[in-house]
């Protein structure tokens, strides 16, 4: 079955429970074994009386494998971004945490659920909650809108979960949160229970690795990220298959994460603004996943990026539309971005006396050898390119896993410092370039 027939009969699945209101159990309609009211299910998740009591009739439909409203600790006044909304349940208690002053957005693709929600927020006359039709991997929402999202036994409903997680990234206001609710996957599933389309939307067969949801969230920008195991779901997730031992398989799950408070201006600095300092600034983007902005000029612009430099990129699959040699007195005008944090590249451009930085930038130097002054065969000078393209990623790498939010510009300093003055080859691929 390929991804569009997945998402076609996941949304058949939901489509009919929600006109029917069928609400046995989050996995397949087949369940046998005790059933639980989708109150006493709730109350199990960890949701109070007074919290049930709150909600609209038809609300709660006992689709949920968690509780996000535990770890999501909203605000009054703030936004909250629902994804996979259902009939609404996490929605109408958001609404009431945020108060009058905040908004709640419920997204789901099912139209018979949000028409359904809808239905609900309307007999409240609730007026600080929305639903919108959409998908979860192109949220109908802009950039920088929430501080919380949330979600609620979703996710693994989606085959491509990684996007999703871009899509909050996103969508979250620069400090906002995520805090989700869902399963994952804690040993191979057997091939009888993987082929089942029935558990494949019924939250069992879709579900990932803890370690893999949480390498999706670091690239996707994420910091503080947390998948935590809710042992105590063992019972509720057996309960959707009985018999059948899926709670081998897959367990509850609590998904915190949190976007950095500030995205950070990074200035790459060389002489000719061709080689060196073109593929930290591509590095920088791509490494530092959404918390880096990557630049970077010359003292005296060559005007042309260096083919090879163009070519190295590519071969690792990085995008080098829109590159182009530039002075750096671009970046000492006013109107120009402000530099967080500036590096020279060359040893040339080190000793030169730059441009006074607005914004009054850490500095450090990071000398790589000049690729292109290599001269020798072309295989050499491919060579040449390739050992400086990773130099500049091990420092660039060691510098994005800094937690730089919590470090004073001291602190910053030194670290930055101690970076530069590692060997440009440290691993064992840049040895088998020959450095
Ligand atoms: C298990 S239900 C959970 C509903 C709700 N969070 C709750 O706890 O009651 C999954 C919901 O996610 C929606 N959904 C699944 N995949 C989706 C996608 N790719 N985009 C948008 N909604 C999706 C389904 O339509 C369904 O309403």
């Amino acid at each position: 079955m390929d991804d569009v027939q997945i998402k076609e009969m996941v949304r058949a699945r939901y489509g009919s429970i929600a006109a029917t209101s069928e609400a046995d159990c989050c996995a397949p309609s087949s369940c046998c074994g005790p059933q639980a009211t989708v109150h006493d299910k709730a109350r199990r998740m960890g949701y109070t009386e007074a919290e049930l009591a709150a909600v609209p009739e038809g609300a709660n439909l006992g689709l949920g494998c968690g509780n996000p409203q535990a770890i999501a600790a909203m605000q009054l006044g703030e936004v909250v971004v629902d994804l996979g909304s259902g009939a609404g349940f996490d929605c109408f208690l958001a609404a009431r945490q945020v108060g009058d002053t905040g908004h709640v957005i419920g997204v789901d693709m099912t139209h018979e659920m949000l028409k359904k929600a809808r239905d609900n927020a309307v007999s409240i006359r609730a007026g600080n909650i929305e639903f919108r039709l959409g998908e979860l991997e192109h949220l109908p929402i802009a950039d920088n809108t929430a501080d919380v999202v949330i979600s609620n036994c979703v996710i693994n409903l989606v085959p491509d979960k990684e996007q999703v997680l871009r899509e909050a990234f996103r969508v979250l206001k620069s400090g906002g949160r995520l805090a989700v609710s869902d399963v994952i996957n804690i040993a191979p599933l057997p091939a009888e229970l993987r082929a089942d389309p029935a558990l494949l939307c019924g939250c069992v067969a879709g579900a990932a690795p803890a370690e893999r949801i949480e390498a999706w969230l670091s690239e996707a920008g994420f910091v503080d990220v947390r998948v935590t195991r809710n042992v105590e779901g063992r019972e509720m997730v057996e309960s959707w298959a009985y018999g059948r031992g899926v709670e081998n398989y897959i367990a509850s799950a609590m998904v915190e994460a949190r976007k950095p408070e500030r995205v950070y201006n990074v200035l790459f600095l060389c002489t000719g603004n061709s080689a060196r300092s073109i593929l930290a600034e591509v590095l920088i983007g791509h490494w530092g996943k959404g918390r880096f902005n990557g630049y970077s000029a010359g003292s005296f612009p060559k005007g042309a990026v260096h083919p090879l430099a163009l070519e190295e990129l590519e071969r690792h699959h990085l995008s080098t539309t829109g590159l182009r040699s530039k002075s750096w007195n671009e970046f000492a005008r006013p109107g120009a971005p402000v530099m967080d944090l500036v590096f020279t590249v060359c040893d040339q451009a080190a000793g030169e006396a730059c441009p006074v930085w607005p914004g009054n930038p850490v500095t450090a130097h990071w000398g790589v050898p000049d690729p292109a002054a290599v001269d020798g065969t072309e295989g050499e000078q491919r060579k040449a390119f390739h050992v400086a393209y990773l130099a500049l990623e091990n420092r660039i790498k060691i510098f994005v896993a800094l937690p730089i939010d919590r470090l004073d510009r001291l602190a910053i300093k030194q670290k930055v410092d101690e970076i530069g003055r590692l060997g440009a080859c440290r691993n064992r691929s840049c040895h088998d370039f020959g450095c």
